[in-house]
């Protein structure tokens, strides 16, 4: 089985990515955030800084993209295959309103011909293996069959099956049912991602489906980011997440948004500690960084992590 970081806009950009792989391996791929190609053809700087050179560093990561025009795409996969990787991700998950407005992300899942096309085009011409991250449908879980049947006509490296409909968001049951629906009809390989927070859970996913499937975890690894690695350990942690607030500080030239930086990862990790609700409150709430760090080193030395659920042996 392989396992997939995934694209996580606002948390899991360069400067994250390389510090998790230096503190916690095991992840064989990290989805990069979307990157929206403009009609300028150019990088900004903030791109050019979150798309570096494939070997730069020393594990894999896959560029993401989010657009609906083919020659947008095409043009961002030579950028990418000039940067020497070795893989594209279509983005045709994304849920917010002013995405979905523009036909873009899940709103590509709103007319299959205009898909269809896409698709097409993209996989005539495209320099890169291209990889599908999607959902079910907009609003019923009844569209996927007609989905998968347009995915099943294209020689996709993988397709990244994200078992919920635009309209949830990433709340709400995810529909296991059409997943295996999926794992039955797909002539693509396959990963299942969403709302696997333990490797408890991972290990259940296995077992019901035994067939080659990768996995891609998001918001489990946030909140647990040494889950594949043995396990989160406090101290660890503690140098982790010190370090990532250290670079951001150094990158953004200002501590205040490396500490609203680090907020978002804290909304996910405060819930990994036993009775963190009233200094994650605290830590929500301030706007000073003395005040943050002391907030989060009182987490740290003075409350425990919840255990995960164990692996059933063998
Ligand atoms: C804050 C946030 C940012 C996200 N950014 C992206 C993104 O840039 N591209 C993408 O394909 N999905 C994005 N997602 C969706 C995740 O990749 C993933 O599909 C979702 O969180 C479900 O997986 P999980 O339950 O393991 O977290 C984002 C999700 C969240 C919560």
């Amino acid at each position: 089985m392989h396992y997939y970081f995934a694209p996580m806009e606002g948390l899991t950009d360069s400067v994250f990515r390389r510090l998790h792989h230096q503190y916690f391996p095991g992840v064989d791929r990290y989805y990069m955030p979307f990157l929206s190609p403009t009609v300028h053809r150019s990088l900004s700087h903030k791109e050019e800084r979150e798309l570096p050179r494939a070997d730069s560093v020393d594990f894999r990561a896959v560029p993401q993209i989010l657009t609906k025009s083919p020659e947008d795409f095409l043009w961002a996969a030579q950028i990418c295959r000039d940067r020497g990787y070795d893989e594209i991700n279509l983005n045709v998950g994304c849920p917010s309103g002013t995405v979905v407005a523009k036909g873009k992300g899940s709103g590509m899942l709103r007319d299959l011909d205009s898909l269809d096309a896409f698709l097409e085009e993209v996989f005539r011409k495209t320099p890169l293996p291209v990889s599908v991250k999607t959902r079910l449908g907009l609003e019923s879980p009844e569209e996927f069959p007609a989905i998968l049947e347009i995915y099943n006509r294209y020689p996709i490296r993988e397709l990244i099956v994200h078992p919920r409909v635009r309209k949830q968001f990433y709340n709400g049951d995810v529909d296991m049912e059409m997943f295996a629906y999926a794992v039955t009809h797909s002539n693509n390989p396959l990963c299942y991602n969403g709302n696997l927070f333990s490797l408890a859970q991972i290990h259940s996913l296995q077992t019901r489906f035994p067939q080659p499937l990768s996995v891609m975890i998001g918001r489990g690894l946030i909140a647990d980011p040494g889950m594949l690695s043995g396990g989160t350990n406090i101290a660890l942690l503690e140098r982790f997440m010190n370090e990532l607030l250290e670079t951001y500080e150094a990158d953004f030239g200002g501590s205040r948004n490396a500490m609203f930086r680090l907020k978002e990862h804290w909304s996910y990790l405060h819930t990994r500690f036993i009775g963190c609700e009233r200094l994650w409150k605290r830590l929500r709430k301030t706007t000073d960084v003395s005040e943050f760090r002391a907030i989060t080193a009182e987490i740290f030395h003075t409350l425990p992590l919840i255990e995960p659920k164990k692996v059933p042996a063998e």
